[in-house]
C-alpha cells in the first residue's frame, strides 16, 4: 500500500485550493479509492456545504482525512493498539477507522455521534493537499472532512470528469489527479467497541485484516455481530445506483435474459469479464478486467458510461467469491438504488 508517486498537481493549485479551503469553500480533490469532496473539519459552515452540495442528510457522519498518522490524536482518544497497528501497516491506503472522538469534533463532521471517521488516503494529490493544509492551519493536524464526490446515492466519481458532470458549480476547485486507481470506496473497521468490526468492505480484506492483526475481523451483517455499530450510509441498501434498471445475472442467465430483451426489441447494457457471444445492434456489451482489482477500479467508470446510454436494462455479470466481496456489495446496492424511482434509500431492515 506504501507505494508514494509524484504528485501530478501544480502546486499552485494546491496553494489555491489550501486559500480556498481556509475560505470555507469546497475543494474535490483524487484519492486513490474514489475523488472526495473536501471542506475544512474544522469549519462547521464549510461542512455544511458538503451537505448542501451532495444532497446529503445531514445526521450521515463524514470520514476526516488527515495526511500524517499522528494527526490521528487530534481526532480521536482512547485509541486501541489495534488502531495503531491496522494505521502502521495500511496507512496510507483505503482503509478509514472508526474511533471514539475528540470532543471538540464539530457535530457537523460525526452527525452527533461519539465517534469519528478517520483516513490518510495514499494519492500523492491528496497527500500534498492535505499537509500543505495542515502547515498552512498552524500545524495542528487539521484535516479535511470529505464524502464521495457525487450526488447522494449516486456512483461515486473515479475521475474528476466524473466531479464536474455530477457537483459541477457547487465546487470551487477540482484537482485533476487522473482515473483512481483502487476504484471503490475504502474499507471501513470500527474499533469503537472491543471488537474489530468490518462495517462497510473494500478492497482491502477481511483477510488483508485479519492475516496482520492475527484474528478475523467480524462483519457488520453478521447477525452475531453487536447491532450498536454506528450508522454507515454506505451500508444503505441502496446506494451507488444508476438510473437504469440494473440487475445482477449468473453468466449462465446471461443470454436467457438477452433473447427475451431482445425479442421485446428493448436496447440493453451489459457489463461482463468475457465478450459478446454475438453482436446485436440493440446490445451495447462492455467488458471488464477479469480479475478483481481492475474490475473494481473500472467499475463506477464502466456503470456511468452504460447508464449513460438509456437502456431499458443493465445485466451485470454476478461476481462469485472472496476476493469479490467488496464488489459484490456495491453491486448489490447499485442494483437496489437503481431504476431511478427511488431517489431516497432504504435502510436495512
Ligand atoms: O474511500 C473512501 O472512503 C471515500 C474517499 C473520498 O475517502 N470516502 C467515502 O466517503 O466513501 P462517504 O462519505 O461517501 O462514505 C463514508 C462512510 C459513510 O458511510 C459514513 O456513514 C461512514 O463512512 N462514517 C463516517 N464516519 C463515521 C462514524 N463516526 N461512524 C460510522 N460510520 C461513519
Ligand atoms: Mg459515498
Amino acid at each position: 500500500m506504501n507505494d508514494p508517486q509524484r504528485s501530478s498537481a501544480l502546486p499552485a493549485d494546491i496553494q489555491r485550493a489550501v486559500e480556498l479551503l481556509r475560505a470555507g469553500e469546497l475543494v474535490a480533490f483524487p484519492t486513490e479509492t474514489v475523488y472526495g469532496l473536501g471542506a475544512d473539519a474544522r469549519n462547521p459552515e464549510a461542512v455544511a456545504k458538503i451537505f448542501a452540495a451532495k444532497g446529503r442528510p445531514a445526521d450521515h457522519p463524514l470520514i476526516v482525512h488527515i495526511g500524517e498518522i499522528a494527526h490521528l490524536e487530534h481526532w480521536a482518544r482512547d485509541i486501541p493498539e489495534v488502531a495503531r497497528v491496522l494505521a502502521k501497516a495500511f496507512w496510507p491506503g483505503p482503509l478509514t477507522l472508526i474511533l471514539k472522538r475528540q470532543p471538540d469534533v464539530p457535530d457537523a463532521v460525526t452527525g452527533g455521534q461519539d465517534s469519528v471517521g478517520l483516513r490518510m488516503p495514499n494519492h500523492p494529490v491528496a497527500l500534498e493537499l492535505l499537509r500543505a493544509f495542515a502547515d498552512a492551519t498552524g500545524g495542528a493536524g487539521n484535516g479535511l472532512a470529505a464524502p464521495s464526490a457525487n450526488r447522494f446515492g449516486r456512483i461515486s466519481p473515479t475521475t474528476a470528469q466524473h466531479v464536474r458532470d455530477d457537483l459541477g458549480a457547487a465546487v470551487s476547485l477540482i484537482l485533476d489527479g487522473g482515473p483512481c486507481t483502487v476504484g471503490i470506496e475504502s474499507t471501513i473497521v470500527d474499533l469503537t467497541g472491543p471488537r474489530t468490526v468490518i462495517l462497510r468492505p473494500g478492497m482491502l480484506s477481511p483477510f488483508d485484516i485479519g492475516r496482520l492483526l492475527g484474528r478475523m475481523p467480524e462483519m457488520a451483517d453478521n447477525p452475531l455481530a453487536p447491532r450498536t455499530t454506528p450508522r454507515a450510509s454506505g451500508s444503505l441498501e441502496a446506494h451507488y445506483a444508476p438510473r437504469t434498471p440494473l440487475q445482477i445475472m449468473p453468466n449462465d442467465s446471461l443470454p436467457i435474459v438477452l433473447r427475451d430483451a431482445l425479442v421485446r426489441r428493448e436496447h440493453v447494457a451489459v457489463l461482463a469479464t468475457f465478450p459478446a457471444p454475438f453482436d446485436h445492434p440493440l446490445i451495447s456489451w462492455q467488458v471488464a478486467p477479469a480479475d478483481p482489482a481492475g474490475f473494481a477500479r473500472e467499475l463506477y467508470a464502466n456503470l456511468r458510461k452504460l447508464d449513460s446510454l438509456g437502456c431499458a436494462h443493465m445485466f451485470i455479470e454476478k461476481p462469485v467469491g472472496q476476493p469479490w466481496q467488496a464488489i459484490a456489495d456495491r453491486l448489490k446496492r447499485a442494483a437496489a438504488g437503481s431504476g431511478g424511482e427511488k431517489t431516497s434509500p432504504q435502510d436495512h431492515p
